[in-house]
């Protein structure tokens, strides 16, 4: 199998940055006009979204916009009411979230879904059930990139950190080679020195050419990580672009132009 062991450099985005055509083959996943929501609520309006193989995209805007929404349709946990979610081309609409994540389409889940009474190393183990990957090479892959996991490898993952549960929540995505990774708000709950290493992390992986789509209070921190940013209000992509192109504009929506309670638009 490919190893991807940590290698230290800084987390940077890859020059590959910027949108690829609709229904360009380039598209890891793309999301075209899409509209979902809860039973009568409508929430998602005609959202398209694209992510290229090698691109981090940023979905970013106040609370209650649809971010999430959007994630749970891209991982086939919501069935869009109208539109089409393509993975490398292929449409995958009515795909399960179960074939889906064969297919390589990996979330994060909410509650980091680790198994708190397992240790780290036990945690490991169960993802090896799924086949595919051995016991060496997980845990070389997940403590070549997470050395403090290596250290704590025998204790139980409920009594790891915040920070610590959701590196080994990834180490868990990763080691499925996922093709396009979901991220929804990674940094929830966690001090800001944690965030900082585990964007060290995605900026690694962007940096190898994973593919992600990564929802993020931190708006600040999601861009510096981000080839291509969108800024979603109402359940509507408003605004698309460069990072540095939208960077402005992102914190206008979080202040001024936003649904709720907003964000903070950056917690540093
Ligand atoms: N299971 C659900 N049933 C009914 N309504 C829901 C459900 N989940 C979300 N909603 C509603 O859909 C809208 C969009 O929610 P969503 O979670 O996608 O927003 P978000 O952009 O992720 O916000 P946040 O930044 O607060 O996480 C909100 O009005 C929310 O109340
Ligand atoms: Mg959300």
């Amino acid at each position: 199998m490919t190893m991807r062991v940590a290698r230290k450099r800084p987390a940077a985005a890859p020059a590959t940055a910027g949108p690829v055509e609709r229904g360009h083959p380039g598209a890891a996943l793309e999301l075209r006009g899409i509209d979902a929501g809860y039973g009568p609520v409508s929430v998602l309006h005609g959202v398209d979204l694209v992510v290229p193989t090698a691109g981090v995209v940023a979905l970013l805007g106040p609370n209650g916009a649809g971010k999430s929404t959007t994630l749970k349709v891209a991982g086939g946990r919501l069935r869009a009411s109208a539109g089409s979610v393509l993975v490398a081309g292929d449409d995958v609409t009515r795909t399960s979230a179960a074939k889906l994540a064969r297919r390589g389409v990996c979330t994060i889940p909410e509650g980091r879904g680790v198994f708190p009474n397992l240790t780290v190393s036990e945690n490991l183990r169960m993802w090896t059930y799924r086949g595919g990957v051995g016991r060496a090479d997980i845990e070389e892959i997940t403590y070549g990139r997470f050395p403090k996991l290596g250290q704590r490898r025998r204790q139980v993952a409920g009594t790891l950190s915040g920070g610590e549960q959701q590196m080994l929540a990834m180490s868990r995505a990763l080691s499925t080679s996922p093709s396009v990774l979901l991220l929804d708000e990674i940094s929830m709950g966690l001090a800001p020195l944690i965030v900082a290493e585990l964007y060290e992390i995605v900026g690694q992986l962007a940096a190898e050419g994973q593919a992600i789509l990564l929802v993020e209070q931190f708006a600040r921190t999601a861009l510096e990580v981000a080839t291509w940013a969108a800024v979603m209000t109402h359940g509507r992509i408003v605004l698309e672009g460069r990072p540095d192109e939208v960077s402005d504009a992102v914190l206008d929506v979080y202040l001024g132009g936003g649904s709720g309670s907003g964000g903070s638009g950056d917690g540093a």
